[in-house]
C-alpha cells in the first residue's frame, strides 16, 4: 500500500539509512536529504519497490531545505511522514567547545529539525495529516561528559517536539522523539571507542545496539496506530535510562 511519501534527513548512512529502508517497507516512498551522497540508500529503498529521491541538503540552510521540500513534491508528491534525523555529535569537553563549534551543532541537531518543520508542516496542515520524528539521544537522561552543546541540542529536540505537538494535533499532526542510546554506525566508531565496551554493559538488555534495533519505533510513529501519541519521547537504549 502506498502511505504517501516519508523525508530522512541524514538518510545517506548510519541509522537514518535504516530509518529509510524500513519506511519503505512499509509502503512509503523515501526522499532523502544529506550533504553526502545516498546512492546506498537508494538501492536499498528500490530494492523494496518504492521510489526514491535524493538531493544535496544542508538541514541548517533555511535556502536548502524550502528547496528541498519543493523539489520532493515535484518528485515524489506529498510528504505524510518527517524523520529529522540528520545529527553530528563532536566529542568536546566544555572547555574545547568555542561559540562556533556550539553554533555548528545547533545549526544541524535544533535548527535543522525547525527548519525541516518549516519546509514541510504547511503541506502537512493543507492535507490535515502528517507525522515528524525528531531525533533525540539517551545521553540527554544519563551521566555523559563531552558532549555540552551535543546534549543541550537535544534538549531542545525534546522541547521543540513538545511545543509543536501541542500547535499541530488539531491538524492531524503527531510530533514525537525517538531517543537511542549508543549506537552501532561508522561515525560513532573512532574518537571513544572504550564505550562500546563499557555502555551496553549498563542496558537491561547488555549488548550493543544496531540501527535494525531502532527502526520498529520510527515506523509505528510514522503509522496510522500512532494516530493518539504526540508529543512523547520514546527512549530505544535497551532499557539504561528511565524516564
Ligand atoms: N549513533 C549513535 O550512537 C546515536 C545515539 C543517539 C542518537 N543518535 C542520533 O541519531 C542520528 C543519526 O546518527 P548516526 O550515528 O546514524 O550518524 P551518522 O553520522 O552515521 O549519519 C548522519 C548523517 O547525517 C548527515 N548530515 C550531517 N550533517 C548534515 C547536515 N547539515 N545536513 C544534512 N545532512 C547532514 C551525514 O552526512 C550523515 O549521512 C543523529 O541525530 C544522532 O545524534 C545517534
Amino acid at each position: 500500500m502506498n502511505k504517501g511519501t516519508a523525508v530522512v534527513t541524514g538518510g545517506a548512512a548510519g541509522i537514518g539509512q535504516a530509518y529509510a529502508q524500513r519506511l519503505a517497507a512499509d509502503g512509503f516512498d523515501i526522499a532523502v536529504a544529506d550533504m553526502n551522497d545516498a546512492s546506498t540508500t537508494r538501492a536499498l529503498v528500490e530494492a523494496t519497490g518504492r521510489k526514491f529521491y535524493s538531493a544535496a541538503v544542508n538541514v541548517s540552510s533555511p535556502e536548502s531545505t524550502l528547496q528541498f521540500s519543493a523539489d520532493v513534491a515535484a518528485h515524489l508528491g506529498p510528504v505524510t511522514a518527517l524523520v529529522n534525523n540528520a545529527g553530528i555529535y563532536p566529542w568536546k569537553s566544555f572547555a574545547e567547545t568555542d561559540y562556533e563549534m556550539w553554533r555548528k551543532v545547533m545549526g544541524v541537531n535544533l535548527d535543522g529539525a525547525f527548519l525541516m518543520a518549516k519546509a514541510f508542516v504547511p503541506g502537512m496542515v493543507e492535507r490535515q495529516h502528517g507525522r515528524i520524528v525528531n531525533v533525540a539521544s539517551s545521553s540527554l537522561w544519563l551521566n555523559v561528559p563531552d558532549m555540552t552543546a551535543y546534549i543541550a541540542s537535544k534538549g531542545g529536540v525534546v522541547g521543540f517536539t513538545r511545543a509543536l505537538a501541542s500547535e499541530l494535533g488539531k491538524d492531524g499532526i503527531t510530533v514525537n522523539v525517538i531517543a537511542p542510546g549508543l549506537t552501532n554506525t561508522k561515525s560513532m566508531h573512532g574518537t571513544n571507542e572504550e564505550i562500546f565496551d563499557y555502555l551496553p554493559k549498563l542496558q537491561a538488555i547488555p549488548r550493543t545496539i544496531q540501527p535494525g534495533d531502532l527502526v520498529g519505533v520510527v515506523s509505528f510513529l510514522c503509522s496510522a496506530d500512532s494516530a493518539f501519541v504526540t508529543g512523547q519521547t520514546i527512549i530505544a537504549d535497551g532499557g539504561q535510562a528511565r524516564i
